[in-house]
Order: C-alpha cells, then structure tokens, then sequence
C-alpha cells in the first residue's frame, strides 16, 4: 500500500471538493450526499486564501482525502479532514492529520483547536489519539434577517474604504484581536474576502477607536451558500460593555447582509464564551448546529466569560 500526503494542487481541487460532499454527505446520511453544502464552495475558498494550507493524500496514487489548516497568527485551526468514503477505515485519516499538524507546529502557534461531531466516539477518539481534548461545545447559530433592519452609528464596511484608509483599518483590527488573545491574528481572512470578492469585513466605529470587525462570507461560491451570510470571525473589545457591543456588531452585520440580498446570517461561539453565547441567543439566533470544540494540550484558548468572540471553526 503506497500512502502519500503532500500539498493539495490547483487542478485536484475539483476532485477533492467531490470528496468532501460525498464524505459529509454520507456521514450524514443526506439522500445525495454530493448536495452537501449546497452552492457554497468552501474548499476553493481555503484553497485560494492559502494554498500551503491544503493538504491531499494520495492512495496507491489516486486522490483519497484532504486536510486544511487555518492560521490565524497564534491560533492553528484543524479540518476539514475528509477522507473518500470507499476508503475509509484503512487508518487513512492519520497521516493527513499528522502532516496537518506539523503545519500547525512552530513558536508562533500558542493554540490548537478544532470543530468535531460531538455525538461520534469516532471522530472525538481519533483527534484525543493526536493530543486534542474536548473542551466545551460549538454551536453554530442562524438569524432569519428582520425586514427594515438599520446599520447602527460607526458601521463600516472594509472595501468602502480608501487603501490608505484600510491599511489603517488592518492595523486596528490586529492590535483588537491581539487584545482579545496574545497574537491572535485574522489579516489573512480579512483579505481573503476581500481579494477573492467572496465577503467583507463589517466593522464598528467608536469614537476614533474600532470597537468591533467581524470577517463575513455572502452567497454562492463563498463560505456561506446562497442566500446566506456566514461569519467566519468576529470579536469586540472584552470588559465593560462587551455584550452592547456584539450587539451592535450583530446589527451591523444583518444591515450588511440584508444590503447583499442574503436572507440569514450564521454565527458560531464557544460554551465558554458565556457572554458571546448569550448575545447570539438574546439576539434572535438559534443553535441549528452543535459541535465539540476540540483544544490540543487542554489549552484554554479565548473560551472566557469576557471574550466577545464568534467563530465558526469547520
Ligand atoms: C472522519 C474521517 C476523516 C475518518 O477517516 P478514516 O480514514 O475512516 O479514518 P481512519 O481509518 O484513519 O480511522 C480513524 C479512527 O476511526 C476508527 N474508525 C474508522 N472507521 C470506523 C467505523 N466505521 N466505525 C468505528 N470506528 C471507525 C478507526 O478505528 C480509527 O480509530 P483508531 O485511531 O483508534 O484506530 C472520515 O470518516 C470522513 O471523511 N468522515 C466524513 C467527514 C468528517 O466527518 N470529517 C471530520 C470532521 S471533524
């Protein structure tokens, strides 16, 4: 048996994105699992933001599976792993998460953490074999968008800015997340939407201060899937008046959605982020997704009652 992993090209992707829907699809039992997420297209979107990102693994040379990385400074994100369902069960999945994980290694990465199937002995087993913990629950929540919803005072929205403008913008929204844990760093996703013309970034203005970003996919082709605005990262300064805040965020975030034609707004966080949940549910969001957040070496990570931060780590 010749086993191979080495990055994932341009030209396998379309083959790999095959992979993917079959294997969620059939994990979950879908009637056609290639109708797995739809229009949205989430393996081109990593793929293009970082190439270096993606791996394949190769079985007696055939394309078997993939495996990403996200970095996001100094938080490393795992998956998705996908490994082709007439192929499963042969231990395939190890290589592809050992060799993610040397991508993930390095001084700079303080924290590792990934999105599984809570409910599959499975998938949490496979991941604790490679030090992974669970450490609280992932819920992913959704928002049909209000008619008549208004941007509140200070929203924004990156490329409305002049360059000058949004090199500024960048600079405030690494010192925020950099705040909100040491050298945690969402330039790549920010810019990533914004080349791949796949999202923007809606951010909150207060005083001369940016008080909020929150890095959103929209529509077809994107991270999200028609009619939909799926937030990929979203933090608000911590302490005092946090919750109001996220809130407002959130407000500016539905604005900017409706603006784009999208009808519901996704958004994750983390059991521990007792705040950040509460805001989602106080707002109108409902958990249609609820996942274990999966930390390596038992790290805490930013699951703090005063984190004001939403992620959606699939
Ligand atoms: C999860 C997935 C990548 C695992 O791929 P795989 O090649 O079957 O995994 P492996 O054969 O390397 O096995 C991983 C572990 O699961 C166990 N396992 C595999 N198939 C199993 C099955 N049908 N029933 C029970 N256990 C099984 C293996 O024994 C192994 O456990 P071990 O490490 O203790 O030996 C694959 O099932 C998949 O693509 N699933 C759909 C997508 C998905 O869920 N991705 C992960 C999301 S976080």
């Amino acid at each position: 048996m010749t086993i191979q992993v080495r990055p994932l090209l341009e030209e396998e992707l379309g083959e790999a994105d095959g992979i993917y829907r079959r294997a969620f699809g059939t994990f979950l039992s879908l009637p056609d699992p290639l109708a797995f997420d739809g229009d949205a297209q989430v393996l081109k979107c990593r793929w293009t933001a970082d190439p270096d990102a993606a791996l394949a693994l190769l079985d007696e040379g055939a394309l078997a599976g993939s495996n990403f990385v996200t970095r996001w400074g100094s938080v490393g994100l795992l998956g998705p792993l996908t490994v082709d369902p007439a192929r499963q069960g042969r231990g395939l999945a190890h290589p592809l998460v050992e060799t993610a994980l040397r991508l993930l290694e390095g001084p700079q990465i303080a924290f590792r953490g990934l999105f599984t199937f809570a409910e599959s002995p499975r998938h949490v087993g496979l991941y604790q074999r490679f030090g992974y913990w669970p450490a609280g629950l992932a819920g992913v929540m959704s928002k049909e968008i209000p008619k008549g919803t208004r941007a509140p005072e200070g929203a924004e929205a990156l490329s409305r800015l002049s360059p000058d403008d949004q090199a500024e913008a960048l600079s405030a929204f690494r010192e925020l997340t950099d705040s909100v844990f040491s050298g945690l760093d969402v330039t790549g996703e920010v810019l990533s939407v914004g080349e791949q013309e796949t999202g923007d970034t809606v951010f909150l203005n207060e005083g001369s201060q940016v008080a909020g970003l929150a890095v959103c996919h929209a529509g077809a082709g994107s991270e999200a899937g028609s009619g939909r605005v799926a937030v990929k990262f979203a933090a608000v300064r911590s302490g005092a008046g946090g919750q109001d805040r996220l809130q407002r965020l959130l407000d500016a975030v539905e604005s900017w959605a409706a603006s784009k034609g999208a009808s519901v707004v996704a958004a994750g966080t983390g059991s521990g982020r007792v705040g950040a949940w509460q805001t989602l549910r106080a707002a109108g969001y409902r958990p249609f997704l609820q996942g274990v957040a999966m930390h390596r070496d038992r790290h805490p990570g930013y699951d703090r009652e005063d984190v004001f931060v939403l992620d959606d780590w699939r």
